[in-house]
C-alpha cells in the first residue's frame, strides 16, 4: 500500500548569511504508513521539528521530496486540490499549547476553526454536536467549552489542542515534544491518551520526542536524529534489542529504568556527539533496519 507519508532525501538547508548555511535537516529519508505510529527523537537540534514543518510546508524545501497519500506535496508544481487535501489530512500539535492555541478563543471556537476552515459541517448544530464528542474523547467535558486557554491547565490545554487536531478526522497528525513541557505526571496521562485514540481511530501519528522513555510505549518503528542527520531507523523492538549506532546506543541507555538498584549500578552508554561528522551512508543493515555506518 502507499505510504500516508514519504520523505525521500529531505534537504532544509538554512542560509544565514554568505558564510553560514545551517543543514538543519541533511538528506533524510524516511515513510510512514496508514495506521502507523512513527517516533522521531534526537537531542535539541538535531533537526526534528524542521523536519515537521517542512512536511507541513511551512517553508519551501531546499531539496528532496515530500508525498503525502502518493501525491507530491513539495517543490512548486502542486495542485491546489492535494494542497487542500494535505492541509486538511494533515494536523499538528505543538509543544507549547499555551503559546499555539489563540488566547482570546473560547475553548469550543479553538476547536471549531478547523471545522470551519475545511468547511466539513453544513450546519451549527451539527458541529456543536462533533465539538461535544471530541471533548469527551479527550477526556473533557461540556464544563470546558467556554473555557479560555489561560483559565486551562497545561495538561489540559494539550487535550484541547488534541481535541482540536482530531476534529476533522486527519489522516495524519504530527505531535512535535507535545508533553515536554508538562509536569511529568500529567506526561503519561497524555501519552496513554494519544494511545487510546490512535488505536480507536487508527490515524498516522508522529511523535517526536528528545529522549525514548514515552517513544518506546507509542512507537512502531523510530528515527533517530543527529545534527540533520538520520542516524537509525527500525521496528521499536529490534532497535531496543539491537542498536547500532553509538548514538542510539546512548540514548537507550539513558533511558531510565524502573528500578532505583539497577539505576545505580548499571554503565551507561556515552557518545560525544561533537565527534559526529555526519558524513557516511544509511545503508540497511537487516531488514528494514538502516544505520548511519560512518566515513
Ligand atoms: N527558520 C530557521 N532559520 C535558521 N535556522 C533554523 C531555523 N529553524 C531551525 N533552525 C536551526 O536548525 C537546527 C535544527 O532545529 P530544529 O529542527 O528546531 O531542531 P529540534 O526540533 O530537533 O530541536 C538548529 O540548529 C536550529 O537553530
Ligand atoms: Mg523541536
Amino acid at each position: 500500500m502507499t505510504p500516508i507519508l514519504d520523505v525521500r532525501n529531505l534537504k532544509q538547508h538554512f542560509v544565514i548569511n554568505r558564510n553560514l548555511t545551517i543543514p538543519a535537516v541533511d538528506d533524510v529519508t524516511f515513510s510512514v504508513e496508514r495506521g502507523e505510529v512513527f517516533g522521531i527523537v534526537g537531542e535539541t537540534g538535531s533537526g526534528k521539528s524542521t523536519i515537521a514543518r517542512s512536511v507541513l510546508g511551512i517553508y519551501p524545501i531546499t531539496s528532496g521530496e515530500i508525498y503525502f497519500k502518493g501525491n507530491e506535496i513539495s517543490g512548486k508544481n502542486v495542485s491546489k486540490d492535494i494542497r487542500k487535501d494535505a492541509a486538511c489530512n494533515m494536523q499538528i500539535i505543538f509543544q507549547d499549547s499555551a503559546a499555539a492555541l489563540n488566547p482570546s478563543m473560547r475553548v469550543e471556537k479553538i476547536i471549531a476553526e478547523p471545522m470551519e476552515i475545511q468547511k466539513v459541517y453544513q450546519n451549527k448544530d451539527e458541529m456543536e454536536a462533533r465539538i461535544s464528542e471530541v471533548l469527551k474523547q479527550v477526556g473533557l467535558s461540556e464544563l470546558h467549552r467556554k473555557k479560555y486557554p489561560s483559565e486551562l491547565s497545561g495538561g489540559m490545554r494539550q487535550r484541547v489542542a488534541i481535541a482540536r487536531s482530531i476534529a476533522i478526522n486527519p489522516d495524519l497528525i504530527i505531535a512535535d515534544e507535545p508533553i515536554a513541557s508538562l509536569d511529568v505526571s500529567i506526561q503519561a496521562q497524555i501519552v496513554t491518551l494519544f494511545q487510546h485514540l490512535q488505536k480507536e481511530h487508527n490515524f498516522s501519528f508522529i511523535f517526536i520526542a528528545h529522549d525514548l522513555s514515552m517513544v518506546k510505549f507509542l512507537s512502531d518503528r523510530i528515527l533517530v536524529m543527529l545534527k540533520g542527520k538520520a542516524v537509525e531507523l527500525g521496528r521499536t523492538e529490534e532497535l531496543f534489542a539491537n542498536p547500532i549506532h553509538p548514538y542510539t546506543k546512548a540514548l537507550l541507555s539513558s533511558a531510565p529504568v524502573p528500578d532505583p538498584d539497577y539505576e545505580k549500578s548499571r554503565v551507561r552508554d556515552e557518545y560525544d556527539t561533537s565527534k559526529f561528522t555526519g558524513r557516511g551512508v544509511f545503508t540497511e543493515v537487516s531488514p528494514g533496519h538502516y544505520v548511519l555506518v560512518e566515513e
